[in-house]
């Protein structure tokens, strides 16, 4: 019997992604969902779920050690992966924005110091507007950055908008929308 297995971002999308695999199917149990094993398999045996990083999910995908995955449209465009993306899912639905303090200015004369977890994203975005940009690269907390003023803005995800609301930031431009894919290895 053939095993598939799928890499499962762990943190925001865990939760909707199990559901979708508990609809699609799999056999998961409470207790196989609320374990930390890394890697468990469904009660068919078919399916082994390996629980990762979101941005690790296309690095296992392409290597070929999981068959497919499931990951957010803003991992993909950051990691460049060659990768198969035949499904757009109807689950973790968030856009990448710029968004900067309420009381920013409104033009920039400067060199723009732009703080991100997404540097690959935010360098597109603004080399294609031809504006110069100092990028930080950070890996979590991102809003602190301009709260505190290590940048002028960020380039973020947002899903409620409560992180954004509860520092004082605003969104200044939506550069994408984003929801989860399932991603495939080509040879798979
Ligand atoms: C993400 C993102 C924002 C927040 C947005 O961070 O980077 O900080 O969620 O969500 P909201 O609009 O619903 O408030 P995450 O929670 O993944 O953690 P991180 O800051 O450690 O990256």
């Amino acid at each position: 019997m053939t095993q598939l297995t799928i890499a499962i971002a762990k943190g925001r999308l865990q939760a909707e992604t199990l559901d979708l695999l508990s609809l699609a199917g799999l056999g998961l149990s409470s207790e196989t969902i609320a374990s930390r094993r890394l890697a468990v398999e469904d009660e068919s045996g078919r399916y082994r779920l390996i629980f990762v990083k979101p941005a690790d999910v296309p690095v296992y995908v392409e290597h070929g050690v999981a068959d497919c995955g499931i990951v957010g449209r803003d991992v993909l465009l950051e990691a460049d992966a060659d990768l198969l993306q035949p499904l757009s899912l109807n689950i973790g639905a968030c856009r990448l924005v710029v968004a900067a303090r309420n009381d920013a200015p409104a033009s920039q004369l400067e060199l723009l110091k732009v703080a991100t977890k997404y540097p690959r994203i935010a360098a597109r975005h603004f080399g294609a507007r031809g504006v110069a940009v100092d990028l930080i690269e950070l890996s979590g907390s991102v809003e602190l950055a301009s709260v505190l003023g290590l940048a002028d803005c960020i380039v973020d995800l947002v899903e409620t908008g409560n992180t954004l609301r509860e520092n004082g930031l605003k969104i200044i431009e939506v550069i994408t929308d984003s929801t989860a894919r399932l991603v495939v290895n080509r040879a798979s």
